[in-house]
């Protein structure tokens, strides 16, 4: 039988990565302060998600979610928010033209501070101190002082989510997303690039559809879903009293909801079923994400399905798979076999970045980005000889010009890294890469949708 859930009840359970705050007062004092905060995002727009993520998991839309890798206090700057806004607003016209299908954007923005490791501890030279573990816990300066867990961290976090998403929804219902603009959206650094002239030419035939449709008296002034979008906000719940202080009852429906974001997904080290993190994301109602890397066993992946999805509603699970290039056929087909064969409805979405990872004989981390197209390539073969479908990609990327990832139509190189490398954590890809992987997306899914319209009409 389950056990009963409550707002605390992860705080009995086993759990992993966790930061070693030297003073739990002041731990305990900061979440309280912030369960007095107002929420950050809505209950019924995470049940709006759900109803999106719904159409995804019935093969309806696609699902694009992406940004950094590690949100940073440092970098924390309205033109950075406007430029990943960008991106996943120029990805998606992208995938919505070329690829004709609707786009369900969610950002990894407003509140994707923590960050899992694999060690503990850093060293350099002879020194040895905790490691980083994202803005909302320590510094990323390698010092005694930065590299305690602080308290006040948390607030900070807070206030930046919060200023954050004030930004996102304006820039996405207060005019800058109309499609009128969808020029203006191509700007900087990535018009002067071959990713930036294809998107140039959709931009223009998307220009001549809208003069047609004017013409037909269809407009910015009499339909609304021209003038603006929806943009959806995710992270990893991984430091749970951050997600617990932002967990609130929903007045409506009277079903809890985590209010730090949307979506919320469980990383691939912190998945364990009897774990702390499963525990707390089964009791909230928003949509979940689970990473699923090579070690992800379909037995292990139906429990996990059972905990977190008992009502088997489609739109509440999206499976986010990262093996790494190479891997896909290996791991994914017992996967998908297996959550067919127990009727579960889920998203499978691919997260190309994680399984890519490489240290550059320099001693960058960095992500080859043919690799990341290969993984993604793989990913809709492996589906479309399953006959699933293939329902999103998760990304890390950024609207900066930076150098964390390899290849791509400028061909960046190892030598370049050092140029342009901002990364808190994990390399990300820079615009002109990221719509060139959205042109790649735009073609596996036409690919998807016109044997799924055979298969129908056959
Ligand atoms: C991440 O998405 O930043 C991450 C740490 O992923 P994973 O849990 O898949 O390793
Ligand atoms: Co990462």
């Amino acid at each position: 039988m389950t056990q009963k859930w409550t707002l605390e009840s992860w705080r009995a359970r086993p759990i992993s990565q966790v930061p070693d705050y030297p003073d739990g007062e002041a731990l305990a004092r900061a979440e309280a302060t912030l369960a007095g905060y107002p929420p950050l995002v809505f209950a019924g727009e995470a049940r709006k998600l759900r109803q999106h993520l719904a159409q995804v998991a019935e093969g309806r839309a696609f699902l694009l979610q992406g940004g950094d890798c590690a949100e940073s206090f440092a970098e924390f700057s309205a033109d950075n928010i406007r430029d990943t806004f960008r991106l996943l607003l120029q990805m998606s016209v992208v995938l919505t033209f070329a690829g004709a299908v609707p786009v369900v954007k969610v950002g990894r923005i407003a509140g994707q501070f923590a960050k899992p490791r694999s060690e503990l501890t850093e060293r350099q030279g002879e020194k040895e101190l905790p490691s980083y573990r994202g803005d909302i816990i320590n510094a990323i300066e390698f010092d005694e002082k930065g590299r305690q867990p602080d308290p006040e961290r948390l607030i900070q976090a807070y206030s930046q989510a919060a200023a954050t998403l004030n930004l996102l929804r304006a820039f996405a219902t207060g005019g800058y997303a109309t499609l009128e603009y969808v020029h203006r959206w191509n700007m900087g650094f990535v018009a002067d690039s071959s990713e930036g002239a294809r998107y140039e030419d959709i931009a223009n035939r998307i220009a001549e559809s809208l003069e047609f449709m004017n013409a037909c008296g269809i407009n910015t002034d009499n339909s609304p879903q021209l003038q603006s979008t929806e943009q959806f906000t995710s992270h990893e719940a991984l430091l749970l009293g951050y997600e617990q202080a932002l967990t609130r009852v929903d007045s409506t429906s009277g079903d809890w909801y985590d209010t730090s974001a949307h979506m919320l997904w469980i990383g691939d080290r912190t998945r364990q079923v009897d774990g702390a993190h499963v525990e707390f994301l089964r009791g909230v109602h928003n949509p979940i994400g689970i990473k699923c890397g090579p070690s992800m066993d379909p037995d292990e992946l139906i429990r996990l399905i059972d905990v977190l999805d008992p009502n088997n509603d489609p739109g509440r699970l999206t499976l986010i798979t990262r093996f790494g290039m190479g891997q896909v056929e290996k791991y994914l087909p017992h996967l998908i076999r297996k959550v067919k064969a127990e009727g579960r409805h889920v998203i499978w979405s691919c997260d190309p970045m994680h399984g890519n990872t490489i240290k550059a004989s320099s001693g960058y981390k960095t992500r080859p980005f043919d690799r990341i197209l290969k993984e993604v390539q793989e990913f809709f073969a492996v589906h479309q000889s399953e006959g699933t479908y293939a329902g999103g990609v998760h990304v890390e990327m950024t609207g900066q010009q930076v150098t964390e990832c390899i290849g791509g139509a400028q061909a960046i190189t190892e030598d370049d890294l050092s140029s342009r490398y901002h990364t808190h954590c994990d390399p990300r890809l820079n615009a002109s890469q990221a719509l060139e992987l959205a042109f790649l997306l735009a073609e596996g899914i036409k690919k998807e949708r016109a044997s799924v319209n055979l298969s129908v009409v056959s």
